[in-house]
C-alpha cells in the first residue's frame, strides 16, 4: 500500500482517450488526494464562449471573457464537478460541441497564461494529482510526480466508441473517431504548449493494459517518488 507521507504534486499528460482521468481518480483516491482535471476549465470557457457567442478564433475576447468567469473544479468520488460562474455544467461539457471548443480555445496563448495562473493556485498546497497537457512542461515543471500516459490513436478511438456506445452505429463512430484524431491533430501541432512529454515524466503506453495493470505502474511510480522524498 501507498503510504501518503509528503503532499506531492503528480502530474499526469496525455493524449485524449489515453485513460488519464481514471487514472488520476483512481491514484487520488488510494493516496487521498485531490484530483484536478485541468480539461475540464478549457471546456468551461469553451461553453461559455458558445452561449456568449464569442468567437473561437478570437484571443482577446476569450481572455475578456476568462477574467469575467468563475470557473471551479470540486473533487468529488465520481470525477469534478464543474462549476462555471456557481452553475453545475459537468455534464454539458462533456458533449462534442464544447469538447470542440475546448480544444480552440485551448489554441490561445492568451488563454492558456490565464488557465496556468489559476492551475497554479489549486496546486499551491501540494497533494494534487492534476491531469491535462501541459502540466508536467508548464503548469508545474518542478512536479515530483510526472506520468505520461499514451496509448496507440487507434485504440484510443475505441475507447472513444465504446465509451459513447457507438459501436453499432458505424457512421457515429466513425465521426469519433474522425474528432478524436482532428482534436490529437490540434493539441499536439498548436504554437503555444503543444502536448507533450516532459523530458523528466515517465511514460505509460496502456495501449495493451488493463486499468489494473495501468494503475499498479503508476502506483509503483508514485510509491518510489513518495520513499524518495520522504528520506
Ligand atoms: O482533457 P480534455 O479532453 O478534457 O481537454 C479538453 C481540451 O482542452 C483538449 O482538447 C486540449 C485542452 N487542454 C489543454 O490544452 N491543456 C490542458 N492542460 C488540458 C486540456
Amino acid at each position: 500500500m501507498i503510504q501518503a507521507k509528503p503532499k506531492l504534486v503528480i502530474a499526469i499528460d496525455g493524449p485524449a482517450g489515453a485513460g488519464k482521468s481514471t487514472i488520476a481518480s483512481r491514484l487520488a483516491k488510494t493516496l487521498g488526494y485531490v484530483n484536478l482535471e485541468s480539461g475540464a476549465m478549457y471546456r468551461a470557457l469553451g461553453l461559455k464562449a458558445i452561449e456568449s457567442n464569442i468567437s473561437l478564433g478570437d484571443s482577446a475576447a476569450l481572455l475578456a471573457l476568462a477574467n469575467r468567469s468563475t470557473i471551479e473544479l470540486e473533487p468529488t468520488p465520481a470525477g469534478n464537478r464543474v462549476l462555471l460562474d456557481r452553475r453545475d455544467v459537468s455534464a454539458r461539457i462533456r458533449e462534442q460541441d464544447v469538447t470542440d471548443a475546448a480544444s480552440r480555445v485551448s489554441t490561445h496563448p492568451a488563454v492558456r497564461e490565464w488557465m496556468v495562473a489559476r492551475q497554479r493556485e489549486m496546486g499551491a498546497q501540494g497533494g494534487v494529482i492534476m491531469e491535462g497537457r501541459d502540466i508536467g512542461t508548464v503548469v508545474f515543471p518542478n512536479a515530483e510526480v510526472k506520468i505520461f500516459l499514451d496509448a496507440d490513436s487507434s485504440v484510443r478511438e475505441g475507447r472513444r466508441v465504446t465509451q459513447a456506445n457507438a459501436q453499432d452505429d458505424p457512421a457515429r463512430a466513425e465521426k469519433l473517431r474522425a474528432d478524436l484524431r482532428e482534436r490529437d491533430r490540434r493539441d499536439t501541432t498548436r504554437a503555444a504548449d503543444p502536448l507533450k512529454a516532459a523530458d523528466d515524466a515517465i511514460h505509460i503506453d496502456s495501449s495493451s493494459l488493463s486499468i489494473e495493470q495501468v494503475i499498479a505502474r503508476a502506483e509503483q511510480i508514485v510509491e518510489e517518488r513518495i520513499g524518495q522524498h520522504s528520506l
